[in-house]
């Protein structure tokens, strides 16, 4: 039986992101090379403005990046926000300009992980 585990890949080439919804034997490839899997917070950057933070809001949940607002710049900025329950995966895309957070309809005593994607430092989580 295959695990899940939404694990994040990165081409150093392309700067393609592709996520893993069921873990394979297969190694995955992207421009004639195996693509780098992301791990959260490994870049040397400002946790304050990288880890994502919840609290409850009227919809359900709101997510911020971080707690100092992130840059929403064309060169660098957050392109998405995941939360994750046993049973859901829910991500907001979000582009430059935009505020750096994102709403979700779902009970904060469900989420199990929320991650944001940077463009400039990669994975994090919380
Ligand atoms: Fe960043």
């Amino acid at each position: 039986m295959m695990t899940e585990i939404r694990q994040v890949y990165f081409c150093t080439v392309c700067k393609h992101v592709v996520e893993v919804v069921y873990e394979g034997a297969a190694t995955l490839v992207c421009c004639d090379k195996p693509m780098v899997r992301l791990e959260s917070g490994t870049v040397d950057a400002s946790k304050e403005k990288h880890v994502p933070v919840m609290e409850a809001s009227a919809k359900g949940i709101k997510v911020k990046v971080g707690s100092a607002p992130h840059p929403m710049e064309e060169k660098h900025y957050i392109k998405f926000v995941e939360v994750m329950t046993d049973s859901k995966v829910c991500r907001a895309e979000l582009k430059p300009g935009m505020v750096p957070e994102a709403e979700f309809c779902m009970g904060i005593a469900d989420v199990k992980e929320v991650r944001e994607y940077c463009n400039v430092h990669g994975l994090w989580k919380a």
